[in-house]
């Protein structure tokens, strides 16, 4: 399993400054749009896969009902640190994704937000993933890089066997949106949207893409 903990820490600071909040709060703002179509403003939102909160706590902040779930024990000290610090309606659980039906009530939320996580999965278990969280939510709305000119060069993406190796070391697949579309076949998808990343997390391409049960 990868140590997260240790790969954000490479990178970024574990735990949010005022200047690292704002620029995440800049972020959520640029792709609010999408969730702002599908929901009420105080809606109850699952974030599987929630890191250190970069996502999950500037929605709780702007008003949203937030509970972020991760797999990394170190993470998840991290994101609550972060969340006292700046988020508002937030709960921050240590839960493995594949574990979200024993943990929470079928419809327990109006929506699961699941951004940057998909891709670190092998094709065959995505369509397993998906299907625990359309148990305990109606509504999903992933988003995750895609294959293009400019993602493979934000990413210089080296193949390993038959994995995908990025240069921040991690395992991610750049599937093209065509390759989603497959890997997501037999589920309702009620709209996909091609958008160009939030320049504070580089200059890649990605895609939204909503579910409903
Ligand atoms: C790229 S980060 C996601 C970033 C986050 N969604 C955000 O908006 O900032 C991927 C996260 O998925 C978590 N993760 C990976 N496998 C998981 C699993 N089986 N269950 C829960 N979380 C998992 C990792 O620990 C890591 O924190």
């Amino acid at each position: 399993m990868e140590d997260w903990y240790e790969k954000f820490k490479q990178h970024m600071n574990v735990i949010f400054t005022k200047k690292d909040f704002l620029n995440y709060l800049d972020m959520v703002k640029h792709d609010l749009w999408i969730y702002e179509k599908y929901l009420k403003k105080d809606a109850k939102l699952l974030d599987c896969g929630c890191g250190l909160g970069c996502t999950a706590i500037p929605m709780s902040y702007l008003g949203y009902n937030v509970t972020g779930i991760d797999i990394d024990k170190k993470v998840i000290t991290a994101a609550k640190k972060n969340a006292k610090k700046f988020g508002k309606k937030i709960k921050i659980m240590n839960v493995d994704l594949y574990d979200i039906d024993k943990k929470f009530k079928l419809n327990s939320f109006d929506c699961i937000m699941h951004g940057g996580v998909l891709e670190h999965f092998p094709k065959r278990k995505i369509p397993t993933l998906i299907r625990k969280m359309l148990k305990v939510s109606h509504l999903i709305i992933a988003s995750f890089p895609i294959m293009s000119k400019r993602s493979a060069k934000h990413y210089h993406i080296k193949k390993q066997g038959d994995r995908t190796i990025c240069c921040d070391g991690l395992y991610r697949n750049l599937w093209t949106p065509k390759e989603w579309k497959e890997i997501l076949k037999d589920f309702n998808i009620i709209e996909t949207k091609k958008i160009k990343c939030h320049p504070s997390i580089g200059n890649f391409d990605e895609m939204f893409v909503v579910i409903k049960k």
